[in-house]
This record gives C-alpha cells, structure tokens and sequence, in this order.
C-alpha cells in the first residue's frame, strides 16, 4: 500500500524557564492512504504536539516528515 504520511525520527523539545522538556523523541510511523489513524494516550503525553509538529503548524526540534 502506497504510504501517504512518513515521520522518522521526530522529536520536539519545549524549553521553559531554562527547563528541557524532552516531549517527542525519535517518533517513527507511516499512514497508507486511505487509512484512518487515532491518536491515543494520557493528558500531557504530547498528542497534541505530535499533530502541531506533523502538520507544521509547529516547527520540528529534528527529524523528517514527507506528506503525499
Ligand atoms: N507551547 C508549549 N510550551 C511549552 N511546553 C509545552 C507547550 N505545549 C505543550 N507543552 C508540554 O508538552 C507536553 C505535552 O503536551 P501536549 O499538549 O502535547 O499533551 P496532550 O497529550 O495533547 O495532552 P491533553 O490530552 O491534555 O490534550 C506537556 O508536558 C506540556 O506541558
Ligand atoms: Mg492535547
């Protein structure tokens, strides 16, 4: 199945008040097309920093995303 969505190797890091916060290390996954996907998982575990950093509505610490 041809891949629509490719992450390799995401990681966002938040830093506050001089702090690190290591939210996104190394993430690796593929969607196919057509696939439906549901992000899952508790308060503060970064899903929504995951779907800022993927989409680019925010930027990346490292890593890739290839879309389409
Ligand atoms: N803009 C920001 N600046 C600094 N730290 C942030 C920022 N946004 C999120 N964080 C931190 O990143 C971590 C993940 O937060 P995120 O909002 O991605 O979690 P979540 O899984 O979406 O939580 P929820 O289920 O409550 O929506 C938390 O420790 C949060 O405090
Ligand atoms: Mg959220």
């Amino acid at each position: 199945m041809a891949k629509t969505l490719e992450v390799t190797d995401l990681c966002k890091t938040y830093i506050t008040n001089k702090r690190q916060n290591n939210v996104l290390r190394n993430v690796n996954f593929s969607v196919d097309k057509g696939d439906m996907v549901a992000v899952m998982g508790p308060s503060g575990s970064g899903k929504s920093t995951l779907l800022y950093t993927v989409s680019g509505m925010d930027s990346m610490t490292a890593g890739t995303v290839l879309f389409g």
